[in-house]
């Protein structure tokens, strides 16, 4: 066994397959250490192959034997692979392989977690359960029988028959690899039925651990909805008898879209009220929804390379996200993907990471599920539908579920389903899938004898490996507003195609204000001068509620940067339009929540760094505190009425109307515990009857340097639920003041409750502490050295989740030398280990530059 160096794959070389898959028959005996996995392939030549030599795929697989037409052959093997010689025409190969589940600490291809078998095989894993053709664009019928001692045996697909220690199962609907599942355990069902609009009576089940029936109603809840939804707005049924979601504990990402067999990383799906606070219950609400949603979206149509990954991502993220906004109001939903997009995407973007929605190459391509893939793939959705308007995007995507269903497709595949169905021409716009970069729309305007111009002009900064960067195009809603804040031209959806282009607004009687960009229409970074005063007009006016929030979040960044850079207190007409925002009962308390929220201290270093600034961060941290402390101070009145009336009395119900109430009160809480020593906080930790009232007021505590009783009575009420538990992890590392951060951190990892080979843990953990900019970025460079360490100790047992963490130091260029230098050595030190995964060393190697 020779073993090759890491490779690069390039677009530019795909091949189609030499040849293809028809049937696939899979047996598995499981034993911890020594599963047997035998599979009988029917493999046929693919006429447009361009591959002449015969290929599988496998991983630290023991071959036992291996026939082709039942003839012994022995292939020749590497560590990557098999190959050798085949007949003409179709064939059946069969192999006998043995792995080690116990042994599969990397939780990629067959492996275990807490007693149970389960299965991730995106995109890659499983070519670690036995040797086959691993990739989407081969596509087959799956039977599989698993044979085990467990009470619970499931598989892709409808179950075919059973017995004492075994079941058989069929998956009728061809699929590529990846999507294959299997999960043995000591399992129970939380189950339910429901009835498509075509008429199919479906099994639905959510699979747990004994312990955790309970907690699986509100998923349930969520995964009808999702099918009623789809059928709805995309005319999508489901296709089988039966659909399975399975708990997991041990899972490097949320959830996994497997035909009929949906694995879940368990706090993604189990939810409980007093274990689960609103944000959870949203948080799971949406992952059900999006996994069910790849079931038309990535399942029956699939990618043709992983390349294409943004064709399923970005399109289930945009369907979950227009879901949950549905469910629980646009605007508002809007609001937080932007700011997750902002937070997550515009810093991969401005970074050494910074890759297009279509990657044109890849080392490991687990590194490249990314927020530009996922949230930026879902914001080029949003944008061919504002293009082309909601009639023309219904036509595109009945066109592209006719079309494509039952193949592997590509971004092409999916414009041309747009050009096809609406005329236009999307040339221009399929650069969005190949460039990298936010652009940046700088806008200027005049108004000379009741004529406006409005003036934009775009540019894409360099990015790693694109230095030029060519015109997109750009949909720009915009509105104008009279002096007074009526709405004098209503939204136009301006197409900025050129590198700067002037729109002409003709007949108005004075200079008008302008909503620029309105509901967000495109993501990209407005460079625009307002005045104060006109922003104070459109946070109080604006009919687009998402600018109206961006109005006050630009006074609200202006007011932090004014308080790092100078010391300055917030600008009492800030107050003013805080308070009369705060007191408006027309408004929803989740949107007034919205507008309450400061930029995070990561949004004034962006902020900074745009400018040109080197941020400082303990600076920010003591700024924005300041900051905070003013308006407390200020409001403290109108929010000790609103933190009264946003009580909500009665049951717990996770919906958006509670939610919304719950999160305003808690936002007003946070500001009035700066003033009242915690007396509130206090009273509502003792009274809390759900997690989000519970954990919201212990956060406030941590945060004024208190609740140390409340922390450890509240460790001694959970310490049997590791979800909770992962939130007492994190909390007291998120909210501690940044001299203490990284101690905090460190003491943790020697808590016997830390158990660093579960992935939740670990992140919440050294999220947190990645999280906390002022803390995270010691000067002493304790806190690089401390996440350094173990990401050192992870990567060899996980490589997935030790790369995905490595960005954490992803912004080091824009900090100063010493941290610059210290971020490095640890890089270095990181780079340096011997062994080091494929997929660390990737991510290493790029921010290293
Ligand atoms: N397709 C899954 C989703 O719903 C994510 C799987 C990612 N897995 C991985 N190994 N990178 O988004
Ligand atoms: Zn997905």
């Amino acid at each position: 066994m020779k073993d090759s160096a890491p490779q690069t794959v390039y677009l530019a070389d795909y091949a189609a397959p030499g040849w293809l898959v028809d049937s696939v028959h899979l047996t598995f005996r499981l034993d911890p250490e020594a599963t047997r996995v035998v599979s009988r392939i029917a493999f046929r030549p693919n006429p447009e192959g361009t591959q002449d030599r015969f290929y599988l795929d496998g991983e630290n697989l023991k071959l036992i034997g291996a026939t082709i037409d039942g003839q012994p052959v022995t292939p020749e093997i590497t560590a990557t692979g098999l190959t050798c010689p085949v007949p003409d025409g179709p064939f059946v190969w069969e192999a006998d392989v043995e792995i080690a589940p116990a042994a599969n600490t990397a939780l990629d291809g067959l492996y275990m977690s807490g007693g149970m078998y389960c299965t991730q095989c995106e995109a890659e894993g499983f070519r670690k359960i036995t040797y086959y053709p691993d990739r989407p664009d081969v596509m087959g019928v799956f039977s599989v029988r698993i044979e085990g001692d467990m009470p619970v045996l499931l598989s892709n697909g409808n179950p075919v028959a059973s017995g004492d220690g075994w079941a058989e199962w069929h998956d009728p609907w061809p699929k590529p690899a990846y999507l294959f599942a299997l999960v043995a355990g000591d399992l129970v069902a939380h189950s339910d039925l429901f009835t498509t609009t075509e008429g199919r009576d479906v099994a639905l089940n959510i699979w747990v651990r004994p312990g955790d029936l309970d907690k699986c109603a509100f998923g349930m809840t969520a995964l009808k909805a999702s099918m009623v939804w789809d059928e709805q707005v995309y005319g999508r049924a489901y296709d089988l008898d039966l659909f399975n979601i399975v708990a997991v504990d041990d899972f490097n990402m949320g959830a996994m879209e497997n035909k009929g067999l949906n694995i879940f990383n368990s706090s993604c799906v189990l939810a409980k009220s007093d274990t689960s606070t609103d944000a959870d219950f949203e948080r799971i609400e949406a992952i059900i929804a999006h996994e069910y949603f790849h079931n038309w979206t990535g399942n029956r149509i699939t990618c043709r390379d992983w390349f294409q990954l943004c064709l399923k991502e970005g399109l289930t993220v945009f369907r979950d996200q227009t879901f949950t906004g549905d469910l629980r109001g646009h605007a508002v939903k809007r609001i937080d993907d932007a700011l997750t997009l902002r937070a997550r995407q515009f810093r991969e973007d401005a970074g050494p990471l910074a890759h297009p929605v279509r990657p044109a190459s890849f080392v490991e391509i687990n590194n490249f599920y990314t927020a530009t893939v996922y949230e930026k793939g879902a914001e080029l959705v949003g944008m061919l539908k504002r293009l082309v308007g909601d009639d023309g995007y219904r036509a595109a995507l009945t066109l592209y579920f006719d079309r494509h269903d039952g193949q592997a497709a590509t971004i092409e595949d999916w414009l041309q389903c747009f050009t096809d169905a609406t005329g236009r021409d999307l040339t221009q716009f399929a650069l969005w899938y190949a460039q990298a970069g936010t652009p940046q729309i700088t806008v200027t305007d005049d108004f000379v004898d009741g004529t406006y111009h409005l003036t934009l002009a775009q540019m894409t900064p360099p990015t790693p490996g694109q230095p030029d960067k060519q015109p997109l195009h750009i949909p720009v809603a915009v509105g104008l507003l009279a002096p007074d804040g009526s709405e004098v031209v209503p939204t136009r959806m301006l197409e900025l195609t050129q590198a700067q282009q002037t729109y002409t607004f003709a007949g108005l009687a004075a200079r008008p204000i302008p909503s620029v960009l309105r509901d967000f229409s495109a993501p990209v970074i407005l460079n625009h001068t307002q005045s104060a005063a006109d922003r104070g007009v459109l946070l109080a006016h604006d009919s687009d509620p998402f600018n109206r929030w961006e109005a006050g979040r630009i006074l609200a960044r202006d007011v932090l940067l004014a308080a790092v850079r100078d010391g300055k207190a917030p600008d009492p007409a800030y107050l003013d339009g805080l308070r009369a925002t705060l007191t408006d009962d027309q408004l929803h308390p989740a949107f007034r929540a919205r507008i309450l929220a400061l930029p995070s201290e990561q949004d004034v270093a962006d902020a900074l760094v745009r400018a040109g600034e080197t941020p400082d961060p303990d600076r920010i941290h003591s700024a924005r505190r300041q900051v905070r402390q003013a308006i407390a101070t200020a409001l403290d009145a109108q929010m000790d009425a609103v933190f009264a009336t946003m009580q909500v009395p009665g049951p717990y119900d996770p919906r958006a109307e509670d939610a919304g109430r719950r999160t305003l009160g808690n936002t007003v809480l946070s500001y009035l515990t700066l003033l009242d020593a915690g007396h509130r906080a206090a009273a509502q930790y003792e009274g809390a009857d759900n997690m989000t009232q519970q954990i919201a007021a212990l956060g406030c505590l941590l945060d004024i340097g208190a609740g140390q009783q409340e922390l450890a009575a509240f460790r001694a009420q959970w310490q049997g639920d590791r979800l909770v538990m992962d939130k007492w992890f994190g909390l007291q590392i998120a909210r501690s003041d940044p001299a203490e951060t990284v101690t905090r951190a460190e003491s943790l990892t020697r808590d016997p409750a830390f158990d660093w080979k579960n992935p939740n843990r670990f992140r919440s953990v050294f999220g947190a502490l990645a999280g906390h900019m002022a803390g995270f970025h010691r000067q002493d460079g304790a806190g690089y050295d401390l996440l350094a360490d173990w990401l050192i100790k992870l990567d060899p047992l996980n490589p997935q989740t030790t790369a995905r963490m490595v960005t954490a130091f992803d912004a080091m260029a824009r900090y100063d030398a010493t941290r610059q230098e210290l971020m490095r050595a640890a890089l270095t030190r990181i780079a340096r280990t011997p062994n080091l995964s494929r997929d660390t060393t990737e991510m290493v190697a790029r921010i290293l530059g």
